[in-house]
């Protein structure tokens, strides 16, 4: 019997290639940018499994591209990227990653909250910078993370992840601190305008790991510019790879799109995206399906 073909968009990682390999017959993306959607299409067109990230789009059009394909195995927990409905009528499962990458976003939500609270980003400039002329009582003056009030938006797995962190900085989960913590979906959309820009305490800093569309950037650039907030602390755009030169100020830490940026946890994620490829293709349920129907139509 021959191996189903896959194609990954990544090369992965070692493990979950592994995975992989014992039953598929697998092509990988081996450059460092990522694919152009002719490319894709082109390496899709006789393939039964996809392993892809958020970057790329899972659209009607790719899936016309892809006539044999069966999976589309997300190495994200978002899944924006996919068009689940477009999948679920061609008869294309679609996973995600869901648990495993929690903590290490949470983690990265509470750095990016420790570091506009505390000025590291403009501590790290002037450290580098050679004219650092000494310690001084007044300098760089931050706000204090412990003891303050912390508002969770979006209180899933990784919203109470970011709880159990408040507790131990004796925290109460309310709004010196806003760090939002939902899905990308119509309904969440532009969710943070500027009429809740505006309701934030004029000392409350704003996280956002989730997904940049959940803002619309230029009401955030709008409130910091006003002062309406004290500061930002942003790993996700929207329109990423562009990064709005208004959100490019010292109150605001940036980062590319890292949360879930840890060798560990990036490769639990692979792994389980080859573990629901390999998963249909030996007869068993993909564990991570967002489209179960699929199945049970078939
Ligand atoms: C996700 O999984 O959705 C993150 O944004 C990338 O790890």
């Amino acid at each position: 019997m021959p191996k189903p073909k896959v194609f990954a968009t990544h090369g992965l990682f070692e493990p979950a290639r592994k995975i992989l390999e014992e039953s598929c017959e697998v092509e990988y993306w081996a450059q460092a940018e990522r694919p152009p959607r002719p490319e894709l299409f082109r390496l899709v067109a006789d393939k039964e499994g996809l392993v892809c990230l958020l970057t790329e789009k899972v659209s009607e059009e790719l899936l016309r591209a892809a006539p044999k394909l069966r999976i589309a195995a997300n190495v994200a927990v978002g899944f924006d990227n996919i068009d689940v409905a477009a999948c679920t009528k061609r008869g294309v499962i679609a996973t995600n990653t869901p648990g495993v990458l929690d903590e290490t976003t949470a983690d990265f939500a509470w750095t990016l909250m420790m570091a506009v609270a505390r000025r590291l980003g403009e501590g790290e400039t002037l450290a580098r910078s050679g004219i650092w002329q000494g310690w001084n009582l007044d300098q760089l003056v931050g706000t204090d993370v412990w003891g303050k009030t912390l508002g969770i938006v979006g209180f899933g797995r990784i919203g109470r992840a970011m709880a159990r962190r408040a507790s131990g900085f004796q925290m109460k989960v309310e709004s010196d601190f806003v760090s939002v913590h939902v899905p990308l979906l119509p309904e969440t959309r532009g969710l943070f305008d500027a009429p809740k820009f505006y309701r934030m305490k004029p000392t409350a800093f704003f996280i956002n790991t989730s997904r940049g569309p959940v803002v619309e950037e230029a009401a955030l650039v709008a409130a910091l510019e006003a002062g309406k907030i004290a500061g930002a602390g942003l790993d996700v755009y929207e329109n990423e790879p562009f990064i709005h030169p208004g959100l490019k100020r010292a109150n605001v830490v940036l980062a590319p799109h890292l949360a879930s940026a840890s060798l560990e946890t990036r490769a639990k994620m692979a792994c389980m995206a080859a573990q629901n490829v390999v998963a249909l293709f030996s007869g068993q349920r993909p564990p991570n399906m967002l489209n179960p129907e699929v199945l049970q139509e078939s």
